[in-house]
């Protein structure tokens, strides 16, 4: 199983180089490659991989797609990471974009990571573009990541109680991840049956990933994370563990892992390569 997750992780991986390759500038290209090509899990690709493969769709047609979420995604990572914002010295284990390359210069990279990745579906999908670019940008802008990244911002003055702080996990994280297995739905043929099931094992993920995440900046040090983690900075953020506590923030991602592992076995087809990406979360 893990092996055909490797094979599409390499097929995403050339897509991004190839289209990083035609960026112009040299010290932009640097600066996007620099991000991309740090590594990471590339899990938002794969969940859109996975829904094309389960409902035999062309894995190879899906590929840019899968990079545009890619692109996005790190584009998100490098601002999420300025110093206007969680101010963080180390991502993907390397230094921080703004770090290397300067803050104006990795505004931009981002800037580019995310325009770059409309440009890519409205290229590559003549018939599809329309529903594609609308699941992306719906759930990156204002009503998705960016307000999840606001709302993250905001609660550094406030606490927010739990209906706020899943609202802002779903927004910043778990939008994008929905709209992973959204854009794959566009390449397939999904039966009745299994639409809601999809959408309920991504809101189910999307969530539980983003306490998993606030737990493993708790339980982990910034060199295993390969990113700072929040212990090591001074400001004050909204997470699961915070307000449930680190075994209520436990529980809360058991049931979220129990409800994606639920809709999974509701489907009609073999969901063996979402149960992988799923594992990421135990
Ligand atoms: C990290 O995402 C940021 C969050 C949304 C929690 P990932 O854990 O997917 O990061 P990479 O892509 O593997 O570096
Ligand atoms: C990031 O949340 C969510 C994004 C939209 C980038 P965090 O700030 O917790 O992510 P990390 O821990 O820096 O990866
Ligand atoms: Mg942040
Ligand atoms: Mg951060
Ligand atoms: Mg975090």
């Amino acid at each position: 199983m893990n092996s055909i997750l490797n094979q599409w992780r390499t097929a995403v991986e050339h897509t991004l180089d190839e289209t990083l390759a035609k960026v112009p500038n040299p010290h932009l290209r640097a600066a996007m490659a620099y991000s991309v090509d740090a590594g990471g899990k590339r899990l938002r690709p794969l969940l859109l991989l996975s829904v094309v493969a389960m409902y035999d769709g062309v894995v190879a047609e899906a590929l840019p797609a899968a990079a545009s979420l890619e692109f996005v995604h790190t584009y998100s990572l490098i601002h999420d990471d300025l110093p206007a914002m969680d101010n963080d010295d180390l991502r993907r284990g390397k230094p921080t974009n703004h770090k290397q390359f300067g803050e104006a210069l990795a505004i931009l990279a981002g800037d580019a990571l995310l325009t770059d990745a409309f440009a890519l579906l409205s290229q590559h999908y003549p018939d599809k573009r329309a529903a594609l670019i609308q699941i992306l940008a719906e759930a990156a802008g204002s009503s998705g990541m960016v307000e999840g990244q606001v709302l993250d911002m905001d609660g550094e003055r406030v606490h927010y109680d739990l209906a706020t702080l899943k609202h802002m996990h779903q927004a910043k994280t778990g939008a994008l991840i929905q709209a992973a297995v959204a854009m794959g739905t566009v390449f397939v043929t999904i039966p009745e049956a299994d639409q809601a099931a999809l959408a309920d094992f991504a809101a189910a993920f999307g969530l539980g990933f983003q306490i998993k995440d606030d737990i493993n900046d708790v339980t982990q040090t910034t060199a295993e994370l390969g990113k700072t983690a929040d212990k090591d900075v001074a400001e004050h953020k909204n997470t699961f563990p915070e307000l449930l506590g680190l075994k209520g923030a436990e529980q809360a991602l058991a049931t979220q892992i129990q409800q994606a592992d639920a809709a999974l076995k509701s489907l009609t087809v073999d969901a063996a390569t979402l149960q992988s990406i799923l594992a990421v979360l135990k």
